[in-house]
């Protein structure tokens, strides 16, 4: 009987572990920890990036997390849902006051924070943008974007880029770009189109790393030789690798998508909310989109929150269901979303990200003149990327998960990008000490994996 089998070994059976992490489980993972990760291993079905885990948390507070060894890490990963940092004590406070009132909000009523919330986020974004839906995490918002973007133009075409991440329902794969959320899975969405993004260290086109936005002029060929195309969805700043396209690039997609009636949907669900620098990452392209999606860090750390923000006159579907989610006026996502804006605006965590930023960029030029691995540096407020490369110009893929594992070691945890991005994102509420030490720390970590082994 299946029930009755015996749990699978989650960790030295998988196929799917490198090297590297076996390596990490060996010399870190016992006891306590290992038992947990055992009984996870056997409870959950497995899937790539998920299960099984690498390690197991107790606690999070600020930009810390401690697992259940008391072992901690600075969270420069998160999932990108930490710009007040955890535990932040207005969200807290929030979120707890809204238990003890209003736990749930069933459909049909509303409530006085999903009404603020809305308001709010409608206040914030520039206009023609203005009128809300909210649900209960980033993929769902972006499939209510597609399914108004086909009600307001009556098309159902769409051009997304490679690469791109939108979510992970089969809607959102059809537009994302990564094979491996699309591999195998079947037929995806019609008319869901694909063009190469804007990197210019990697273009298409052959910009020669200076890019001219010539990819932007190829996605207005595209709609000009579909002429029925709904939307162009792209993430204002590709999050995963830093992808950080130059103004002329969304000087060019906005005049192309107005020229040939196309929406123009922007993905800001784990760089929206001044991790950038800006409320919207795309207020320092001089642009306004059609639609503007927002996730992630809107729960503060806490609660799966996500807004869709549209042009106010694309109401145009109140006969339709775009959203319709069990938690989609969540009271007490909503209660959190108002204090983490709050605290946003009264911390000034726009500003600290771009002050920040530009130190933090500082001392990644610093270690690219340090470690010839160092490829490319790029950021903007405190979305950071450090490029390895070898010295072919290939990616340093292995490479950069040992400095990951070297650094894990030492206290830092990250995400890498696209196999050889360092992917910074600390919590906008990082002290500069501590953002110091975490590049001292991949200063060690570098050049370990710099030296013979
Ligand atoms: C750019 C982007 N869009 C959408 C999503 C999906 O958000 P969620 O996981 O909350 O559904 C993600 C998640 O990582 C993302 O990075």
């Amino acid at each position: 009987m299946v029930k009755d089998s015996p749990a699978p070994d989650t960790s030295e059976g998988d196929v799917n572990l490198s090297p590297l992490r076996r390596a990490w489980e060996r010399d870190h993972v016992r006891g306590a920890t290992r038992a947990l990760l055992d009984r996870d291993g056997a409870a959950y079905l497995h899937q790539s990036l998920s299960t099984p885990c690498f390690d197991a948390l107790v606690e999070a507070e600020g930009i810390w997390l401690t697992d259940v060894d008391g072992r901690r890490f600075m969270d420069f990963h998160g999932n990108n849902v930490h710009q007040v940092g955890y535990r932040h004590p207005r969200v807290i406070d929030a979120v707890k006051r809204q238990l003890d009132t209003l736990p749930f909000s069933p459909r049909r009523f509303t409530n006085t924070a999903a009404v603020e919330l809305a308001e709010r986020l409608g206040a914030l974004a520039p206009d023609p943008l203005g009128k809300v839906l909210l649900a209960p995490g980033g993929t769902l918002a972006i499939g209510m974007a597609l399914k108004l973007a086909r009600v307001a133009t009556g098309r159902h075409k769409t051009i997304s880029m490679w690469d791109a991440f939108h979510g992970a329902s089969l809607d959102a794969i059809s537009i994302g770009g990564e094979a491996m959320f699309r591999r195998d899975i079947g037929p995806l969405l019609p008319g869901a189109e694909h063009v190469p993004p804007c990197d210019p260290r990697a273009c298409t086109f052959g910009c020669g790393g200076t890019c001219d936005a010539r990819c932007a002029d190829y996605v207005d060929y595209v709609l000009g030789k579909e002429q029925d195309v709904a939307a162009v969805i792209v993430e204002t700043v590709r999050c995963t690798d830093v992808q950080i396209p130059p103004p002329a690039y969304y000087k060019r997609l906005r005049d192309a998508c107005d020229r040939h009636g196309a929406l123009l949907i922007l993905d800001e669900v784990p760089i929206g909310l001044g991790r950038t620098g800006t409320m919207f990452a795309f207020e320092r392209y001089g642009i306004v989109p059609d639609m503007v999606v927002l996730g992630k860090g809107l729960g503060g750390a806490v609660f799966p929150m996500a807004a869709l923000i549209a042009r106010r006159d694309l109401d145009v579907a109140g006969d339709r269901a775009l959203g319709h989610y069990t938690h989609e006026k969540s009271s007490v996502g909503c209660a959190a979303a108002l204090a983490t804006l709050d605290v946003i605006a009264d911390e000034g965590l726009c500003e600290r990200a771009r002050e920040l930023g530009a130190h933090a960029l500082d001392r990644m030029h610093a270690l690219a003149d340090r470690h010839p691995l160092v490829g490319d540096v790029r950021g903007v407020g405190l979305l950071l990327g450090l490029e390895l490369n070898r010295q072919d110009g290939s990616p340093a893929r292995e490479e950069a998960e040992r400095v990951m594992y070297g650094c894990l070691a030492r206290g830092l945890s990250f995400k890498v990008g696209q196999g050889n991005v360092i992917a910074l994102s600390p919590p906008l509420v990082i002290a500069r000490d501590d953002l110091d030490r975490a590049f001292d720390i991949l200063d060690e970590a570098l050049s370990d994996v710099g030296r013979p082994h």
